[in-house]
């Protein structure tokens, strides 16, 4: 037996005698969130929510091209397809968004952490983004005007950072760019430390990134879809021994939000997760079999879903998204944003939900309800898009995840769903 074979056999161990993979020696981060597509008053800001559609497409289409890039277009899901960029900069509804910006300065809208990177530790807010696969943060060496707000990683102040021959990139529609070379360094995040992980210090930052509070993105997903294409932090925490089980769980909701690592926190939910395989080749934590269903109908079934903490919304093929609003009093298209949907804010519907085969995941009519738009008339948070994911395939965002303690678990690549406490 190689000393690799007996590491293997220990961590299993290790993980087995623990029992399920209910809680290792990991910890948790806060998470908060600052701002939603809906304002104080419970209006829908639809120029945020312009924006925020905007930022998906590209982020997958980011993420698409990085799987290309990485394994090759076998990788796809049947139907997957690169679609063209979608231009953050036009239109009124982004004008009206970037004023709202100038005069709020806390206006963060994902669920956003700290970490630390260095020896000596330098803290960063990040945004933890379940549906990307890379970690970035500015370095002193940006000199765009949209980092000077920013937490800056300086090299020159850390004992442990050293530079590879990789570099990073990442585009975006309006041809700005986040970029910049690949480092190693240690990070330390709830509490786990990892040593020579893989990050990028950038010296471009789109401005796109010039509106958050956050600092930078802490991509949790599969390395497929991952510019770097690096080992993921908490394969390298396992690896390292730092935590006894890669897996990690979040809940989001207005308080107590957190991201726990190495683990689950069972003072969160009740009752077993209800884990289902991750499938495909696609890098996302993605499952099939899901089902829609309203009330007592299946509207429709066969589902590939992608469980990203990093989009707001939920978005299906048009045809199943428009059946799904047909069984919804009084829903009709909203004219104002293409693909959404309106219905009378006094009937949003608490009978929406997604199943995997087990039990029935149901959106609140809370979190159904994306915000005001008239007196009586609220905007759904389910939207019909194509973001060239393939065919059947749901992005299940915030709107679901806030309804759910979810568990993502790269130790027997599952996604699992349990209810909150
Ligand atoms: C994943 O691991 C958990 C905890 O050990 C277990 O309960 C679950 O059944 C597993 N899921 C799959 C799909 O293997
Ligand atoms: C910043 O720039 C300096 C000078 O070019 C370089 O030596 C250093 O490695 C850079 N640091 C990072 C984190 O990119
Ligand atoms: C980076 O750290 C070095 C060493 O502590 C310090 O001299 C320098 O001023 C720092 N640079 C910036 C831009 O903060
Ligand atoms: C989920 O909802 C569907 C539609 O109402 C129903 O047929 C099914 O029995 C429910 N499943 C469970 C486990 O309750």
């Amino acid at each position: 037996m190689s000393i690799k074979d007996i590491l293997t056999v220990l961590s299993f161990v290790l993980s087995t005698t623990a029992g399920p993979v209910l809680h290792g020696n990991g910890g948790s981060v806060p998470l908060t969130q600052r701002r939603s597509c809906t304002n104080d008053d419970g209006w829908f800001d639809h120029g945020m929510a312009a924006e925020r559609v905007a930022r998906d497409h590209n982020k997958h289409r980011n993420n698409l091209m990085n799987l290309q890039k990485n394994c090759g277009r076998e990788a796809f899901n049947e139907g997957a397809n690169i679609l063209p960029p979608m231009d953050f900069t036009s239109g009124l509804q982004n004008k009206k968004r970037q004023s709202e910006s100038l005069v709020d300065e806390d206006n963060d809208e994902y669920w956003a952490g700290r970490l630390s990177i260095g020896n000596p530790g330098e803290s960063f807010l990040v945004n933890f983004d379940t549906g990307s696969a890379d970690l970035w943060v500015p370095s002193t060496n940006c000199t765009d005007s949209q980092c000077s707000p920013k937490q800056k990683y300086n090299s020159s102040a850390s004992s442990s950072g050293v530079p590879t021959s990789s570099s990073f990139l990442i585009k975006y529609g309006d041809g700005s760019s986040v970029s910049g070379p690949v480092w190693t360094e240690t990070v330390v995040a709830a509490g786990v430390k990892v040593t020579a992980q893989n990050f990028s210090p950038v010296n471009t930052l789109s401005p796109m990134f010039g509106n958050e509070a956050a600092d930078g993105i802490f991509g949790l997903a599969f390395p497929a879809i991952s510019s770097m294409h690096k080992t993921p932090f908490l394969l390298n925490a396992k690896n390292q021994g730092r935590v006894k089980s890669a897996t990690f769980g979040i809940k989001l909701a207005k308080t107590k939000s957190e991201l726990y690592l190495g683990g689950t926190n069972p003072s969160l939910y009740t009752g077993d997760i209800e884990y289902h395989s991750v499938t495909g080749k696609a890098g996302y934590w993605q499952t099939s079999g899901g089902n829609l269903v309203v009330s007592n109908s299946l509207i429709a079934s066969s589902l590939t879903t992608i469980i990203d903490s990093g989009t707001t919304f939920i978005y299906g093929p048009p045809d199943q998204v428009d059946a799904m609003y047909k069984s919804v009093p009084d829903a009709a298209p909203y004219a104002s944003m293409p693909g959404f949907y309106s219905f009378p804010c006094i009937s949003a519907p608490s009978n929406v939900a997604f199943n995997w085969g087990g039990k029935n995941w149901t959106i609140s009519a809370a979190n159904m309800n994306a915000g005001k738009v008239s007196l009586t008339q609220c905007v759904g948070a389910i939207a019909a898009k194509d973001l060239g994911l393939g065919k059947n395939t749901w992005l299940i965002g915030d709107s679901f995840m806030k309804n759910v303690y979810t568990a993502f678990s790269f130790d027997n690549n599952s996604v699992g769903f349990a209810t909150l406490k």
